[in-house]
């Protein structure tokens, strides 16, 4: 019998759809949950993928699981809406606590499970200063995202104690790529301005750091955190720290721009800097981030350009 059917969810998403284009063609079998809320049926091939629509919490996908009975879960699906979760704590909490619950309880009573890959991040650890961030240090959430990955993790790491269950939990630093029609991260904000010659804003002084990790070194990591024999958690990151102002002045080099920024005033909550150690993962992995920051901008770049030419045409 094969054994190596994989179910991701949220396979639709910015990230999903590169794990799962990844994975087209190897040995895995691959099933994807997605409520298309945020992803696209396009962004995968729904030809050589099972494409399940459904919410991550509902009856309809614990059955899916049940009949489908995967080897292995990577678990994406989520409200990734840090604002959103500030809002409407209780949605934010019902998709990332519940849907997650919902999800890693249908896969206990699994004949051959194998692993569970959880998408968590580094909002885990709020505004902790005590950089590189490692993965015992203090966890401080400052949002209710933030708070609903770390109890993801805690019942991941509570459900190994009690049922032996196979887990691996990553958190992202911060993760930008070829997603410029709708992202809301910085990267994707500056694309949208700086190729509409409009100033780029930049919050506070812009000498605020960040760690910024390429999408495709994200779903390599999610690939071979499924052969991770070590349950826990572990940081994906490229150990590197950036500012806002330099990641500007790399997009303005790139795009062949000299737009200079909009500053408004310092945003509440922002954190001051981030970096986290990417240590743990590569003694456990063989996994290396292979985007610096330069080279994953200009790929992220060239492809945004091509995909605007063509819906030009
Ligand atoms: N992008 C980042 O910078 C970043 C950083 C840290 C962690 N993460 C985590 O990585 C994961 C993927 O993020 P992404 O950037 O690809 O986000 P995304 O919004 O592009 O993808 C999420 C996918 O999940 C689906 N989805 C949302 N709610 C669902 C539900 N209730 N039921 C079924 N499907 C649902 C969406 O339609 C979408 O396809 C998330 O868990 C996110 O928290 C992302």
């Amino acid at each position: 019998m094969l054994e190596n059917k994989i179910l991701i969810t949220g396979g639709c998403g910015f990230i999903g759809a590169k794990v799962v284009k990844l994975l087209v063609g190897s040995d895995y079998e691959i099933f994807v949950i997605d409520d298309l809320s945020t992803g696209t049926r396009e962004a995968i091939p729904t030809n050589r993928v099972a494409l399940k629509i459904c919410d991550i919490r509902s009856e309809e996908a614990t059955r899916y699981i049940a009949k489908i009975e995967p080897n292995y879960v990577i678990h994406l699906a989520a409200q990734i809406d840090v604002q959103m979760s500030l809002e409407q704590q209780l949605l934010d909490a019902d998709i990332n606590v519940m849907g997650t619950l919902n999800v890693m309880q249908a896969c206990q009573s699994l004949p051959d499970f194998k692993r569970f890959v959880f998408a968590s991040s580094a909002a885990v650890y709020g505004d902790n200063r005590d950089l590189p961030l490692v993965e015992a240090s203090l966890t401080v959430p400052t949002s209710p995202y933030g708070m609903s990955k770390l109890v993801g993790e805690q019942y991941l790491a509570l459900n190994e104690e009690t049922h032996d269950f196979p887990y691996c939990a990553l958190r992202f630093a911060n993760v930008y790529g070829d997603k410029s029609g709708f992202g809301k991260d910085v990267i994707s904000n500056f694309w949208r301005q700086l190729s509409g010659g409009v100033a780029p804003t930049v919050y506070g002084d812009g000498e605020q750091t960040r760690d910024f990790i390429y999408v495709d070194d994200i779903a390599q990591a999610l690939i071979h955190a499924l052969k991770v024999s070590q349950n826990g958690t572990y940081n994906i990151s490229t150990d590197e720290q950036t500012s806002i102002q330099d990641v500007l002045r790399i997009m303005n080099t790139i795009l062949s721009t000299t737009i200079s920024p909009q500053q408004l005033p310092a945003r509440i909550g922002d954190i001051k800097d981030s970096r986290l150690s990417n240590q743990k993962f590569m003694m456990t992995t063989s996994w290396r981030p292979r985007y610096t920051l330069q080279a994953g901008l200009e790929k992220c770049l060239k492809a945004n350009k091509r995909k605007e030419q063509v819906l030009s045409k």
